[in-house]
This record gives structure tokens, C-alpha cells and sequence, in this order.
């Protein structure tokens, strides 16, 4: 080190004004989309015991709660309906009646293009097995005879004026089938944000409940599995050949490696979603008195955003953009 000065990296984090003038990262509600959940026969919002602070929306209190996010300033909504009775080939999902359709046009005709509206496309909140796709005689699930089963679900979804599709399924082809779908019915201008890089994961635990899924079992034998990387990279390929307009990693925080990599290889939007067992672990800390929320929120979405992902979705959103703007 002779002859140079020595390094002072510290100077820069010397006031709050320096820190603000060199932080790499920025987090702003616009890059955040909020999650909702909307149940069939709800008249009041429904608590979720295992997602303290999140409900089960009626279709009124949606609305509002879908007014006042977008009023905060999120960028966007994913909105999943929980109905009232499921069957083996998860109709409710593209009954123009039932209750993921119905609400996305009464939240399309509360805030309309004053946000993204977005829909979870999968059957397995419909489905009375609780799988994502149908199932095959021996058990299995069937990719291909569920890709028109998604098909139909996304012209259900266009049509009741959905801005962006979120294929959650993991079927292979499933970005294609849909994107040729909307096409074909003149609904080019429907956006696929495919979840392309979707792991089977423990921190969904929360989520099911959220969605009263009926799932015994497990997604393996079509969620990644979670010791897999380059596989993540492969996906993401395939679907950005299928036409995929945003691509994402899912969940975020044990998979910031695969989100970096990602990342680095889409030409497209990346977002990550920062899922209910990141959600409900923050928050049961929170509630023990071990960590500071509202720090560690920020902390966690600040380094989701730094792996890459330009959109982040999170149970958080409101609270968030909240928090931004005082
Ligand atoms: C499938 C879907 C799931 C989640 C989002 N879409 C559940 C699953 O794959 O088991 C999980 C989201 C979360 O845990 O927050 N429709």
C-alpha cells in the first residue's frame, strides 16, 4: 500500500444526504405490485390466520382496498379468487361468473388504467384436487390437456379486461398456448407475465391457506426443484421464445442467485415474488418483538431489487408505498 492513500470507503456513508447520493438501489411503490385475494359468498373481508394483516376480500371490500393501493401509489395488482365449490377441471376458473372474472371487471371498472391489473391463471384454486393443472387416469397432471384449460382461462380473463395474465402453472408450453390464444380471440394487447422460474417451495405454506387449497402433496413433478439454478435459465429461455412480455422468479429470498442470473439474460422485465412464508416469517418476528417491520421490509424488498428484479410482488405493497411517501 505504499505510496497511496489509504482506502476510505467509509467517506461515503458519512451523512444520510452522501448515503441517499450513492445508494445503487432504488425502492419505489411503482415497482411494487400488491397480491389480493378475493373469496365467492364473502360479505367482509376474511382475516388469514396464517398471513396476520392480509384477508380474503368480499367483492365490495376489493374494490375499495384495490382503490386506495392504487391511490398509494403500487404499481400494479395480482388478483386471486377462492370459490365457493371446486371440481376435478377447476370450471370456476373460466366461468365468466365466477369469482377471479367477476372481480377483476368490477376492479377494472374501479381504477381502470390507473393501475396494471393483473390475474393469477392456474387451476389450482379451483381445482378439487388442488393441483395446477387436470389430472391424468393415473394421477398425474396432464401439461397438455391443462394448456387448454389455460387457454380458456386467459380468454376468460381478457375478456373481463384483465391488463396482464400471470401463468403460475408451470406447464410446459403454457406461455405459448395462452399467447396464441389471446391472439387468436384479437387480444394481442393482453401482456403475459409468466412465472417462469417457480420453484416447489416450502414458503407457499401460508398462501394455501389463503386460498383454502385443497392440495394433498406436493408441485414437484412440475415446480422446480429448488437445488436447481442453470434450469431457471432454461425456462426463462423457453418462455421468452413463447412470447412471454415479463419473466419471474418465484419465490424471492432463497433464490436471489437464480433472480441475479435471470436477470442478466432476459431482454424483458424481471420480477420476483416475494412470497406468503417471506411474508408470514417477517411478520411473526415482528410480532415477537425480535425485529424492527418496517426496517426489515425495506430491507428485504431493497435486496430483491438489487439481485434485479425490476418488479416486485409483495403482500407489502400498501404498507410500503405508504411508508414512501411520508
Ligand atoms: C398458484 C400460485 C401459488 C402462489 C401463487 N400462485 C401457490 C403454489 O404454487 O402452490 C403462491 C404465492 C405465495 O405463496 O405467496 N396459483
Amino acid at each position: 500500500m505504499t505510496g497511496f492513500p489509504a482506502a476510505r470507503p467509509r467517506r461515503l456513508r458519512r451523512t444520510p444526504a452522501m448515503r441517499r447520493l450513492v445508494a445503487e438501489t432504488s425502492l419505489s411503490p411503482s415497482q411494487l405490485v400488491l397480491p389480493m385475494f378475493v373469496a365467492e359468498g364473502a360479505i367482509e373481508p376474511r382475516p388469514i390466520t396464517s398471513m396476520p394483516g392480509v384477508v380474503q376480500h368480499s367483492r365490495e371490500s376489493l374494490r375499495k382496498a384495490a382503490a386506495s393501493a392504487v391511490e398509494a401509489g403500487v404499481g400494479g395488482l395480482m388478483l386471486f379468487g377462492i370459490p365457493e365449490s371446486k371440481d376435478a377441471a377447476g370450471s370456476g376458473g373460466v366461468d365468466p361468473d365466477g369469482i377471479l372474472n367477476v372481480p377483476i371487471a368490477d376492479v377494472v371498472s374501479e381504477v381502470g388504467d390507473a393501475t396494471v391489473v393483473m390475474s393469477d391463471l392456474c387451476l389450482d384454486e379451483f381445482s378439487d384436487h388442488g393441483h395446477c393443472g387436470v389430472l391424468a387416469d393415473d394421477g398425474s397432471v396432464d401439461n397438455d390437456a391443462t394448456l387448454e384449460r389455460y387457454a380458456a382461462m386467459a380468454l376468460a380473463q381478457a375478456a373481463a379486461g384483465v391488463h396482464v395474465v400471470g401463468p403460475s402453472g408451470m406447464m410446459d408450453g403454457q406461455v405459448g398456448v395462452i399467447r396464441e390464444a389471446l391472439d387468436a380471440a384479437g387480444r394481442a394487447d393482453v401482456a403475459i407475465l409468466a412465472y417462469s422460474a417457480k420453484y416447489a417451495s416450502a414458503f407457499y405454506a401460508p398462501f394455501r391457506e389463503a386460498v383454502a387449497s385443497a392440495l394433498h402433496g406436493d408441485r414437484r413433478a412440475y415446480q422446480q426443484d429448488p437445488a436447481n439454478g442453470r434450469e431457471a435459465i432454461r425456462e426463462v429461455a423457453l418462455d421468452l421464445s413463447e412470447g412471454a412480455d415479463m419473466v419471474m422468479v418465484k419465490p424471492a429470498l432463497g433464490f436471489l442467485d437464480v433472480l441475479r442470473e435471470v436477470a442478466s439474460v432476459s431482454d424483458v422485465p424481471v420480477g420476483a415474488y416475494n412470497v406468503s412464508g417471506e411474508y408470514s416469517m417477517i411478520e411473526a418476528a415482528a410480532a415477537a418483538g425480535y425485529l424492527d417491520r418496517e426496517a426489515a421490509v425495506l430491507e428485504v424488498l431493497t435486496s430483491i431489487r438489487r439481485a434485479g428484479a425490476d418488479i416486485v410482488l409483495t403482500y407489502w405493497a400498501a404498507d410500503v408505498a405508504d411508508w414512501l411517501s411520508r
